[in-house]
C-alpha cells in the first residue's frame, strides 16, 4: 500500500478511545503494541455488557444469566478455533496468557513425555517465556536444550537444524514473530524440515506476535501446539489460548486441579477428568476477559489480516527509511520477512536515555531486553530501542518519532 492511500483509508484509531488522551502534554503517539494493544471501544462496550447485563458464573448455574453468560463464553471458543484455522473448538483451551499456555504444555505433556536422554530444541530469539519454563522442568528431569543460532542479519541459521534434530529430539518450540525484533520466521518450512528429521517430533509455536500482524492456520502450518495472548491482539489482559492436537490434549494429564476440570471426585475412588479443553480449565476463568477477547476478534476480522498487513508493512517501511535517512543509527534484525516492530539502538546513547526523551516528546516505545537475554547476547547489546506499531498507527505516528529522534541524537549522539 502506498503512502498516499494509507492516508486516505478510514482512521483506524478513531476506534480507540485512549487516542482522544495526550501524554506529557502531546499527543499520544503509541508504539509499543508488542508489549500490550490498546483498546477499542468495541472490546471495552462487550465486557462492559458483559458485566452491566448478565454476569454471573458460568458452567455451573440453571439460572438465566448464568446461561446467557455461558453462551457469551462458550461462543468465543467456536471464534478461535475459526480465527487460528483448528479442526475442532475443543482444541481450544483458554489460559492467562502465553506464557501459562506454554507452562501448561511444559507441566503435563513435557513432564509425561520427556526422560533424562533427551533433548529439546529453541532458539536464540525465543522470549523467556519459551526458555524458563523449559529450564524448570529440565533441572527436575535433566534433558538437554539445544539452541538454533542467529545468522549475521538476525535471521535463524536453519541450516542447523539437521546436526540439531536427531531421533532424541521430543520437542521444537519456537517462536514465529520475534517480539524483539519482529522477524517473522518460516515456521512451516521448518515444522516441514523437522518432521522430516524426527516424524516423532512435538512442535510447539508462540504466535504471540504473529496472529496481531497477519493470518494464521494451525492445520496449515501443521504445528502440535500454538499459542497466542489476548492483549496483545487488542483484546484484554489476562486471557490466553493453547491450541493443540485434539489425540494430543486429551492424552496429557491435567495442569491444574480444582472446580470444571473433572467428571467425578471422591475421597475413596479417586477423581476423574473431563476430556480436553475442560480438563485444563480448573477454576473460575476469565469470564468477562474470554467475552472481551471475542470481541478483539470480530474486530480484527472487520479490517482483515490482510489490510493489517498491508497497513502496517507501509508503515514500517516509511519509517526504516526515515531511520536510515537519518543516520546514526544501529537496526536489528532488518530484513526483508518481518513485521511492524523496529528495534535499534542511536549510536552512543544508551536505550533508556532515548526512551525517556521519546516519552517527553508524546512517543511511547519500550526499551530494555523485551524478555529476550539470550537475544540480546547475541547482538551484543544489553538493550534496544522497540517502536512496534499497530493497526491504529498512522504516517503522522511515525513522523512524530523521527522528529523525536532527531531530539534525542541532538542531545544524546
Ligand atoms: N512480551 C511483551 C513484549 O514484547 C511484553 O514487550
Amino acid at each position: 500500500m502506498a503512502v498516499t492511500e494509507l492516508k486516505k483509508q478510514r482512521r483506524y484509531k478513531d476506534d480507540f478511545p485512549i487516542f482522544s488522551q495526550e501524554m506529557n502534554g502531546q499527543p499520544f503517539v503509541y508504539l509499543d503494541t508488542g508489549a500490550s494493544a490498546q483498546k477499542p471501544q468495541c472490546v471495552i462496550d462487550a465486557m462492559n455488557d458483559a458485566m452491566t447485563n448478565h454476569y454471573a458464573n458460568i458452567h455451573r448455574g440453571l439460572y438465566a444469566f448464568s446461561q446467557e453468560t455461558t453462551a457469551a463464553f462458550e461462543a468465543v471458543r467456536p471464534k478461535v478455533q475459526a480465527f487460528i484455522g483448528a479442526k475442532s473448538d475443543n482444541e481450544i483451551i483458554f489460559t492467562r496468557n502465553t506464557t501459562e499456555a506454554i507452562n501448561l504444555v511444559a507441566s503435563s505433556w513435557a513432564r509425561q513425555n520427556l526422560t533424562e536422554g533427551d533433548d529439546i530444541v529453541l532458539t536464540r530469539m525465543e522470549h523467556h517465556a519459551n526458555i524458563v519454563p523449559w529450564q524448570l522442568l529440565q533441572k527436575e528431569i535433566g534433558f538437554r536444550i539445544k539452541v538454533i543460532e542467529l545468522k549475521s542479519d538476525g535471521t535463524l541459521d536453519l541450516d542447523s537444524l539437521s546436526t540439531l534434530i536427531t531421533k532424541n529430539t521430543k520437542l521444537l518450540s519456537l517462536v514465529q514473530v520475534s517480539n524483539a525484533l519482529g522477524i517473522i520466521n518460516p515456521v512451516k518450512d521448518i515444522v516441514i524440515a523437522a518432521k522430516t528429521l524426527n516424524p516423532a517430533i512435538t512442535t510447539l509455536v508462540d504466535g504471540s506476535q504473529a496472529v496481531v500482524h497477519g493470518s494464521v492456520n494451525v492445520q496449515d502450518l501443521d504445528c502440535d501446539f500454538y499459542t497466542f495472548t489476548g492483549h496483545k491482539l487488542y483484546g484484554p489482559s489476562g486471557v490466553g489460548v493453547l491450541y493443540g492436537k485434539q489425540a494430543l490434549l486429551n492424552a496429557m494429564p491435567p495442569y491444574q486441579g480444582g472446580g470444571d476440570m473433572i467428571e467425578t471426585v471422591s475421597f475413596e475412588d479417586g477423581t476423574t477428568f473431563k476430556a480436553a479443553p475442560a480438563r485444563f480449565e480448573a477454576g473460575t476463568p476469565a469470564i468477562v476477559e474470554v467475552i472481551g477477547l471475542g470481541a478483539a476478534i470480530d474486530y480484527v476480522q472487520s479490517i482483515g489480516a490482510t489490510a493489517i498487513a498491508d497497513h502496517e508493512k507501509t508503515l514500517l517501511e516509511y519509517t526504516v527509511k526515515a531511520m536510515k535517512d537519518l543516520g546514526g543509527i544501529t537496526l536489528y534484525g532488518d530484513v526483508a520477512e518481518k513485521a511492524a516492530i523496529i528495534s535499534f539502538n542511536i549510536d552512543g546513547a544508551h536505550s533508556s536515555d532515548v526512551g525517556m526523551i521519546l516519552d517527553q516528546c508524546g512517543v511511547a516505545v519500550r526499551t530494555g531486553h523485551h524478555c529476550c537475554m539470550p537475544l540480546m547476547q547475541a547482538l551484543n547489546t544489553d538493550s534496544t530501542v522497540r517502536a512496534s506499531f499497530g493497526l491504529y498507527n498512522t504516517i503522522e505516528d511515525c513522523d512524530k518519532l523521527i522528529e523525536a529522534l532527531k531530539k534525542a541524537k541532538k542531545l544524546l549522539g
